[in-house]
């Protein structure tokens, strides 16, 4: 038996900007993982069984496009394995689905680590990564591949789509709170509503990104000169330009506002948005007050989480 996980993510700053080539500051989070066990099968023919979403099936009978089964079927064409081994890969995670925690790209991850090492082919970072961005656009439409390589390399990534993977410092670590709007969010709709709004006035949507990606580097430069109280502002900054997009909700508003009322240092949505989750920066001694705060304004769950 071979048994791999991988982390959820969260990202710091840039969501949707990202996808339009302005850098992005994405951290694991270790608290909820995704985990693939691929056994030998007594029967013939690949099982996959994931039974927080009800599924145990052969890999035959799903569709191309299933998202389990692509990845699966991806490692077996990476390889050159034209008739697999009687095995069973089984799938289970603590990461909530469609919430901005990067479920998808870590489920892919530990299947394709799991499969490849099971097979005697272990693969490198970079090919699982890339293995798993081709799966994310199942899920996302136009993925910038940020989730994959987050969620692959389990560090830090400051990401720009397209460019080689830089991880970068934390100087002093810092805490945030994780919300969870406790509404299920396709990430690929938001970011086909963000491609119609660009394509309709792409000056207007240009400007927005840039005003992201700026946001965007003076975030990196305070993490990495361990002045992270500087975050807070710059979150909240973020978050009204990705209200400007479209991409919030009055949930996730009313979380920000509760979290910057508990005494949080900033405050935005984090991910594909309209729901799922957000974040806050807090001093150590506010993270549970502004936890529990979350909760009573309507959070399904909270997470707090040390980045660093
Ligand atoms: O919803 P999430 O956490 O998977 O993040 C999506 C991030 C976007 O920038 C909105 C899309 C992308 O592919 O980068």
């Amino acid at each position: 038996m071979v048994s791999s996980s991988a982390p959820g993510k969260i990202i710091l700053f840039g969501e949707h900007a990202v996808v339009y080539g302005r850098p992005a500051l994405a951290v694991p989070v270790t608290q909820v993982q995704a985990t693939a066990k691929v056994t030998e099968a007594p029967r013939p023919g690949v099982r996959i069984e994931a039974p927080d979403i009800g599924l145990s099936s052969e890999l035959s009978g799903l569709a191309p496009d299933h998202p389990l089964a692509a990845v699966v079927r991806n490692v077996f064409a990476a390889l050159g394995v034209d008739s697999p081994p009687a095995l069973m890969v089984r799938v289970t995670s603590t990461i909530p689905v469609a919430a901005g925690l990067g479920s998808g790209a870590a489920v892919s991850v530990a299947i394709i680590r799991a499969l490849a090492e099971f097979l005697d082919h272990p693969l490198a970072n970079e090919h699982i990564s890339s293995l798993a961005f081709e799966v994310e656009k199942l899920y996302h439409g136009t993925p910038s591949g940020i989730d994959n390589t987050v969620v692959t390399y389990a560090r830090p990534v400051y990401f720009v789509k397209g460019q080689p993977i830089e991880t970068f410092r934390v100087a002093r670590p810092f805490q945030i709170v994780i919300g969870d709007s406790g509404q299920s969010a396709p990430t690929i709709e938001s970011v086909g509503d963000v491609r119609e709004l660009w394509e309709a006035d792409k000056s207007t949507l240009e400007g927005l990104f840039d005003e992201i990606g700026k946001l965007t580097d003076r975030a990196r430069a305070s993490i990495e000169n361990g002045k992270w109280e500087m975050l807070g502002p710059l979150m909240t900054a973020n978050h009204a330009l990705l209200q400007k997009l479209t991409v919030s909700s009055p949930k996730l508003d009313l979380l920000v506002d509760a979290a910057l009322g508990a005494g949080a240092l900033g405050a935005k949505l984090s991910g594909g948005g309209r729901g799922g989750n957000m974040i806050a920066l807090v001093m150590e001694e506010d993270a549970p007050k502004v936890a529990e705060t979350l909760k009573s304004a309507g959070a399904q769950r909270v997470i707090t989480t040390q980045v660093g």
